[in-house]
C-alpha cells in the first residue's frame, strides 16, 4: 500500500504518520507538505518525518500528476487550519483549503488513486444552540475557516465513484500531545496555562459548546477511512468524528484541568461578548459506520498525557501564547519578514522539490 499524506508536518500528521507506521509497517509513507511549522518541534526526537519513507516539499496549489504514481489513499490535512489564520489571511485560506483540496481530489482521482481522505472539521456548524448536530444539519460557518471546508466538501462528494472514495471527516476539535503540539487549541492551551501560570485565563465566558477529540484517535478515524467499506456508507461520505461523552462546555474543560493539576486557579471572562462558535454535535453515525475505530482517550487521559509531555521537555513559558506554538504567531512573523508572500507561498515558490530521502 502506498498512502500519500498530505500536510504532514502539521499538529496531526506526525500523530497519523507513527500510527500508520505501526498498522502497516510495510507500506509507503509519502509525507506532503509546505513546511510551513515544520521547525515547531517540541524537543522531540527522533524527527516525525523519519517514519515516512520519502518528505516531499511542496505547495499543494502547485502539483502534478506524477505525485500520485501508484498512490493507493490520499490523507488531505494540507490547511490554514484555524480561525484566526484564516481571518488574518482569508484568500490564502480559500485557495489551499477550498480550491487546492478539490483540485488535488480531480488529479488523484484521474491518476488512479483509490481513497480520499479530507480533514473538514465540527466548525461548519457555527451555531449550534438547539441540540446535537447531525451530518444532514443545517451549516453555520462563522469564520472563513469554517467556510472553506464547506466548499470543499460539497465540490468533493460529487467526484467520488465506485473507483474512488471520498470521505470528509468533520473532527472535533482537537488535543493530546504531538511532536508539534499546538497550544492554539482550547484544551492544549489551558494545560499549558496550569502548568506555566498555575492559572487557567478563559477568553470566552465559558459557556460555548466544544467537541473534543484526541489527536491519536483522529489518526485511527483516518486509518478507519483509508480502508472503509462503502456498502453502508456510500462512494463519497461526510461524518462527523469524535464522541458524544466529549461535547463539553469550555469552562468544564478548564475546571478538569484545575481538577487534574492541582494549586490552578480558573479565570472566567464573565464580560465578554457571546462567542457564537458553540456547538454539540452527534456522533451516532461514526459510531454506527467505525464501530471498531471509535474514541479511546478521555478528557483525563489526555490532559494526563499533555501534563506529562510538557513537564518532559520542562515547559515553563509564561508568555506561551506569543510562542510558535501559536500558528499565527508562526506565519505572521515569516510573512513580516518577507520570507511568506501574502499568498502564503514562498516567494521562491515551490514547485515539488525532494529534499529529504
Ligand atoms: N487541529 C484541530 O483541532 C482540527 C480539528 C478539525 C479539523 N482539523 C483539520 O485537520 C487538518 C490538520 O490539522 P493540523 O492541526 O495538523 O493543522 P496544522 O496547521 O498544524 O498543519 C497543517 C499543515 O498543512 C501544511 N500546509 C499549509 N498550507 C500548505 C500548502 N499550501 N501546501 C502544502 N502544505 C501546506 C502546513 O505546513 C502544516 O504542516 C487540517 O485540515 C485542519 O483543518 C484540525
Amino acid at each position: 500500500m502506498k498512502i500519500l499524506i498530505v500536510g504532514n508536518m502539521g499538529y496531526v500528521g506526525p500523530v497519523l504518520t507513527r500510527h500508520l507506521r505501526r498498522a502497516y509497517p510495510h507500506a509507503e509513507l509519502i509525507g506532503f507538505d509546505a513546511g510551513l511549522f515544520a521547525h515547531c518541534l517540541i524537543g522531540s526526537a527522533p524527527l516525525p518525518e523519519i517514519y515516512l519513507n520519502r518528505q516531499i516539499f511542496g505547495d499543494v496549489r502547485h502539483i502534478d500528476k506524477t505525485l500520485f504514481e501508484g498512490v493507493d489513499a490520499v490523507v488531505n490535512l494540507a490547511a490554514i487550519s484555524n480561525d484566526p489564520m484564516g481571518n488574518r489571511f482569508e484568500d490564502a485560506t480559500l485557495a489551499i483549503n477550498y480550491k487546492a483540496a478539490v483540485e488535488f481530489a480531480v488529479t488523484a482521482k484521474q491518476a488512479g488513486v483509490r481513497a480520499y481522505v479530507f480533514a473538514s472539521s465540527c466548525s461548519v456548524y457555527g451555531s449550534a444552540e438547539e441540540g446535537a448536530k447531525q451530518e444532514s444539519s443545517k451549516l453555520d460557518p462563522l469564520t472563513a475557516y469554517a467556510r472553506s471546508k464547506v466548499m470543499a466538501e460539497k465540490e468533493l462528494i460529487p467526484i467520488a465513484d465506485e473507483r474512488f472514495t471520498v470521505t470528509c471527516l468533520r473532527f472535533a476539535t482537537a488535543c493530546g500531545m504531538s511532536d508539534r503540539l499546538r497550544l492554539d487549541l482550547v484544551l492544549n492551551d489551558f494545560v499549558a496555562g496550569a502548568l506555566s501560570q498555575k492559572k487557567i485565563v478563559v477568553m470566552s465566558d465559558g459557556t460555548p459548546w466544544r467537541p473534543l477529540i484526541n489527536v491519536k484517535d483522529m489518526a485511527r478515524a483516518i486509518d478507519w477511512a483509508i480502508g472503509r467499506s462503502t456498502e453502508n456508507a456510500g462512494v463519497g461520505l461526510i461524518v462527523n468524528v469524535g464522541s458524544n461523552e466529549w461535547n463539553c462546555q469550555v469552562k468544564d474543560l478548564a475546571n478538569a484541568v484545575a481538577q487534574a493539576i492541582p494549586g490552578v486557579e480558573v479565570s472566567i471572562n464573565t464580560n465578554a461578548p457571546p462567542d457564537k462558535r458553540s456547538y454539540r454535535v452527534s456522533y451516532d453515525l461514526f459510531k454506527q459506520l467505525a464501530p471498531k475505530f471509535q474514541p479511546l482517550a478521555d478528557l483525563k487521559s489526555t490532559i494526563l498525557e499533555l501534563k506529562e509531555g510538557l513537564e518532559r521537555v520542562n515547559f515553563s513559558d509564561k508568555v506561551y501564547r506569543e510562542s510558535q506554538y501559536m500558528r499565527l504567531n508562526v506565519i505572521t512573523k515569516f510573512r513580516d519578514a518577507g520570507l511568506l508572500t501574502d499568498k502564503l507561498e514562498w516567494p521562491w515558490s515551490m514547485n515539488k522539490v525532494d529534499v529529504v530521502r
